[in-house]
């Protein structure tokens, strides 16, 4: 193990890293090297060190969107930078540049408690700011794109930082530009901009009855974000309790004519309109619908709470879990002919 002190090269370095503690699915991996960013300006620096100088590294946040089917024999960089500042403030909007290392959820609660509204849909989301434009985090009805001004990246082809545009960014479904091209870019901060004029955003399915549970008929944003927290809470498993990535496949887009085929076989098949002739379906439905929900093999499994949710029950391996995501699409391919793509990165098999 090797250590170098942060106080003096803006990062630390260590050899040999184990990765249990760095991703929420709780893999026991390892990787060659793994580098901690403590300062954006040592990127330049860190990069030129013989661990890093003739591999590309892997980008890493806090791994709640990462499945490690193996072990990582290379370098991992995770941004550590930490920083929360209003770049400008008028009537209109307030913009704020976060640094990649913040915590998404606890940037939120710092926007809510300081008056900004809009992102009390994102609430509780896990991870770090640099990850969220990655691939574009949305929750009930709302997607982080919608508030992004400019991400700024240190390019690792190019050696230099370079600042994306919203337009540039190319936000979609669970999908950017930097989705597109990993490790490529190391998003270093985030400016988002948040307009003044404020409505709740509250169409989601069972955020309207989860307020009027509440009591609340005119809600505020932090009413908003409590509904969210109490809807996130009882659905999907909290990764402290038991390993798990959120979502494991993303909810598929197929042309409007195949869904409203299916639909007519299986009318209870949740789906919305999707733009430009397509429909989103639910992936959740379908899996539950062959049965997975709640199957477990060894100590991989798919939730009994969330059949989307694929978890570690103790010791499963990153190929375990990985096997059993497999048998689950293959399910679901051969009983309704959908191929479900996963949603977090998978790192040491080919998917
Ligand atoms: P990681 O998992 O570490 O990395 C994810 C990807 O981003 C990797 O490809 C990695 O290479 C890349 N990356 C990370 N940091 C950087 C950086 N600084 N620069 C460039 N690339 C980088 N997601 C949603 O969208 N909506 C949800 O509602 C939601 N709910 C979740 C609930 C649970 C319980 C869990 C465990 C996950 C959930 N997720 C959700 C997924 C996850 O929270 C997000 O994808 C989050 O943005 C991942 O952040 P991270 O820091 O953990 O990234
Ligand atoms: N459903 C089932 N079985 C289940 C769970 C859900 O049939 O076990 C059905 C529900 O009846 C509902 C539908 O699936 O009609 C949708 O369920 P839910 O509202 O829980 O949303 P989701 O489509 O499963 C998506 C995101 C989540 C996000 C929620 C809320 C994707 C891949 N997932 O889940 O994001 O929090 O909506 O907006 O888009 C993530 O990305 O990791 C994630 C958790």
């Amino acid at each position: 193990m090797s250590n170098e002190g942060m106080a003096t090269t803006g990062y630390t370095l260590t050899e040999n890293a184990s990765l249990r503690e760095r991703n929420t699915l709780r893999v026991d991996a390892h990787a060659g090297w793994l580098a901690e960013v403590h300062d954006a300006a040592a990127i330049p620096v860190l990069l030129d060190h013989p661990a890093l100088r003739d591999t590309p590294p892997l980008l890493l946040g806090e791994g709640s969107n990462v499945l490690f089917a193996g072990d990582y024999d290379g370098a991992i960089v995770s941004m550590r930078t930490r920083g929360i500042e209003v770049l400008a403030e008028d009537a209109d909007a307030v913009r704020i540049r976060v640094a990649a290392g913040e915590h998404w959820d606890d940037f939120v609660r710092w926007t809510l408690a300081h008056g900004h509204a809009g992102l009390e849909n994102l609430i509780l989301i896990p991870g770090s700011v640099g990850a969220a434009p990655m691939q574009n985090i949305g929750a009930y009805g709302v997607e982080v794109g919608e508030f992004i001004e400019t991400v700024e990246a240190f390019d690792l082809e190019q050696r230099s930082f370079r600042d994306f545009a919203n337009r540039e960014c190319e936000f979609g479904y669970r999908d950017s530009i930097f989705k597109r091209h990993p490790d490529r870019w190391l998003i270093a901060t985030v400016a988002l901009r948040l307009p003044r004029d404020w409505t709740p955003r509250i169409d989601y399915a069972g955020l309207r009855e989860e307020l009027a549970r509440m009591g609340i008929d005119r809600p505020a944003p932090i009413h908003v974000a409590d509904a969210v927290v109490n809807l996130r809470t009882r659905k999907l498993p909290d990764p402290k309790l038991i390993g798990n990535a959120g979502s494991f496949f993303k909810n598929p887009l197929v042309p409007a004519a195949q869904a409203d085929a299916l639909r007519r076989e299986h009318p209870q098949l949740p789906s919305w309109p999707a733009g430009e002739g397509t429909s989103k379906l639910s992936a959740a439905w379908l899996i539950e619908a062959c049965g997975f929900k709640g199957l477990r093999e060894g100590d991989a499994g798919i939730s009994n709470r969330h059949a989307l949710v694929l978890v570690n029950h103790g010791n499963a391996s990153g190929a375990q879990l990985w096997a059993l995501a497999q048998r689950v699409r293959e399910g679901v391919e051969a009983r309704f002919g959908i191929t479900l793509e996963p949603e977090p990165r998978i790192i040491g098999a080919v998917t």
